[in-house]
């Protein structure tokens, strides 16, 4: 066995880790080892690499100083559900909404692809922690992988470097995480600017917490410390440790919001939303001109993930694990998001927008009037008029930017807190064009559970397939969870009842649904900014300072219970989007039963039984 060079700025005193890391390099055979530092000169150096070989090119420093656009494979442009796996021991563990293969011929099948997959390239080891460095809810990862736009990526996303290193110290406990494009380059073979392999496996070991991920250079599938660790792989440790403690803990696909109110108090939120639904845009929202707004505003902990454990005193606190934001471009624009088009002014890389004629990006949504020319996302030319032919976007409707946090304008001044923030409410939103109305508080932490694990959503651009199917996402986790769903929702309940048990305060739960459409198809609710008079109706409950309307599913607002000053938004149009229709509704819980026909396995009984009822209320008041 010839010796591998490495290459590391620092001392790797974790002996354990650095076997790890040439066991892995004698299967894959890279040319070298880099260890990465994490400093300026490595990433400034990689981007050259990365320009060098066609994979991204340099923005124009005026428009856009050290930005970058990266251009993928077409086909390498969203993440692969389908070629995603749970492997854990037994089929029932992963449950029947995750892939599942025996983890022995899973295991077979990647060491027969990852042999040799590194060759002619670089493996590069990114130590990061998901979470500040340090902090009781982070842990910490080690990925290895051959993509430099992995590297950089991962130097927004994360806190990662040297510094983590030192964290690990000689023993700690890390989540090691194998990447590879899965193009070998081999006999002098040319490189092009965006290896990928057809073949895509991206694997998840719960029980010895490893992730492998194989043929993808993009996004989910590749920066393996935002969906395979921070939801799949966490989801999972949060559970395994409830055997230690009787609580553990909860990593989430949601966003994290502080809301300071008028009344002086701030509050911290965490929303659940399925993928590309605007959680950026909820997490920067900028209440409206007009609304009772003195004094109100909202600050960013976290766009994506957030990372929950119950202190000492049974609070729920949380963090966001991630340092930067890997967002929807297309719809992000001053319209939509203000905030996040300030935090994209520079540092930034780019995924698959168009590229303007004087070096700068676009994608639909950014500005109202489109370039009358531009490089689309494949490089081709693009006119608003070849659009209206052709019916081609700009940009990929999954096109991506990466920047890091600090950039934000309104990042809450606890983002970084180790402790985390205390949780005051959840709210789950689906996305559905009927049935579901504008906002309801449940009425017990049970209820609050049913409705976010019968959430139901109309399918986004984020994951590779079809696009507008609805389909049940229990928590915005269904492609997350890395263990069986019906398991999860008894560590929602469980947890619930623990925390009870210890005398704290649960946080309130909301659901709401911003995207219901009137006869022709167009949404009734403005959205964005607006959003904050529903976020207001919910401080205030929280409180008790407003009134509601209870139906058999919850709390909703009336008419007059939410803040219409400054918006021209009649009874007539919130009847739209607020009605709840029992004989819908009839027809919804028929969808509700597939659900727990699915997941029958391991159901809780505390669900059934509040389906009983909610549906035996329906049946009676549709009877009367
Ligand atoms: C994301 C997703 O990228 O949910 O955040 O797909
Ligand atoms: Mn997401």
């Amino acid at each position: 066995m010839r010796n591998i060079q490495q290459t590391s700025s620092y001392v790797v005193s974790h002996k354990g880790l650095e076997e790890w890391v040439l066991h892995v390099a004698r299967h894959t055979q890279p040319d070298r080892i880099v260890w990465c530092d994490g400093s300026q000169e490595e990433t400034d150096r990689l981007f050259d690499l990365l320009v060098k070989a066609g994979t991204v090119q340099r923005l124009n420093p005026e428009k856009r100083p050290n930005s970058y656009l990266a251009r993928s494979a077409p086909s390498d442009v969203a993440r692969v559900e389908d070629r995603t796996f749970v492997c854990s021991q037994t089929k029932e563990e992963a449950g029947p909404t995750n892939n599942w293969i025996d983890p022995v011929e899973m295991r077979k099948t990647l060491d027969g692809l990852f042999e040799g997959c590194m060759r002619g390239r670089t493996m590069y080891v990114i130590p990061f922690s998901m979470g500040p460095i340090g902090s009781p809810i982070a842990h910490i990862g080690v990925e290895l992988t051959d993509s430099p736009y992995v590297v950089v990526s991962m130097r927004l996303m994360t806190r990662m470097g040297a510094a983590v290193i030192e964290q690990l110290g000689e023993t700690g406990d890390y989540v090691p995480c194998v990447h590879s494009v899965g193009a070998p380059l081999t006999d002098g073979m040319a490189d092009v600017s965006w290896p990928c392999n057809d073949t895509k496996y991206i694997v998840h070991f719960p029980e010895t917490r490893e992730i492998w991920s194989f043929g993808s250079g993009y996004g989910g599938n590749a920066l393996l410390g935002k969906k395979c660790f921070a939801l799949r792989i966490a989801s999972s440790m949060g559970r395994q440790a409830a055997d230690e403690d009787g609580l553990g803990w909860l990593a989430e696909h949601m966003l994290i919001l502080g809301v300071q109110a008028p009344w002086g108090k701030k509050y911290h939120l965490a929303a659940a939303f399925p993928s590309a639904c605007g959680k950026t845009n909820f997490a920067m929202l900028i209440p409206p001109e007009g609304l009772d707004s003195n004094g109100w505003k909202v600050t960013t902990i976290g766009d994506d993930i957030a990372w929950i454990k119950p202190d000492a005193k049974g609070r729920l606190r949380a963090i966001n694990p991630e340092a930067g934001y890997f967002g929807v471009a297309p719809g992000t624009g001053n319209k939509t998001n203000p905030n996040c088009v300030a935090s994209l002014g520079r540092d930034v890389i780019f995924t698959n927008v168009a590229l303007t004629d004087d070096g700068d990006v676009w994608w639909e949504g950014l500005t109202e009037t489109p370039p009358a020319h531009c490089l689309d996302w494949q490089g081709r030319d693009w006119t608003p008029e070849l659009a209206k032919a052709e019916g081609r976007k700009a940009a990929h409707a999954n096109a991506r930017f990466t920047v890091a946090a600090i950039q934000n304008p309104v990042l809450d001044s606890s983002w970084d807190d180790p402790e985390g923030v205390p949780i005051d409410a959840f709210i789950f939103g689906g996305r559905r064009s009927t049935t579901v109305p504008l906002v309801t508080q449940a009425r017990s932490w049970e209820e609050g559970v049913y409705m976010a694990a019968t959430m139901g959503s109309e399918t986004t651009a984020a994951a590779a397939g079809k696009q507008g199917v609805v389909r049940r996402d229990p928590f915005a986790m269904l492609p997350f969870c890395g263990y069986n769903m019906a398991d999860y929702f008894s560590h929602w309940l469980r947890l619930g009842r623990g925390l009870r048990d210890k005398g704290a305060d649960l946080p309130t739960i909301f659901c709401v649904n911003w995207f219901r459409t009137d006869a022709g198809g167009r949404f009734v609710w403005p959205g964005f900014g607006e959003n904050a008079r529903v976020l207001k109706w919910m401080l205030q409950r929280l409180e008790n300072r407003v009134n509601a309307e209870e139906h058999v599913f919850g709390f909703s607002p009336r008419y007059q219970d939410i803040d219409w000053s400054g918006l021209a938004f009649t009874e007539q149009q919130f009847a739209q989007i607020s009605a709840v229709d029992l004989s819908a509704w009839k027809e919804e819980f028929k969808l509700h039963d597939t659900l727990f026909e699915t997941l029958a396995l391991g159901m809780p009984e505390a669900l059934k039984v509040i389906k009983t009822q909610l549906q035996s209320q329906v049946e009676e008041k549709l009877a009367a």
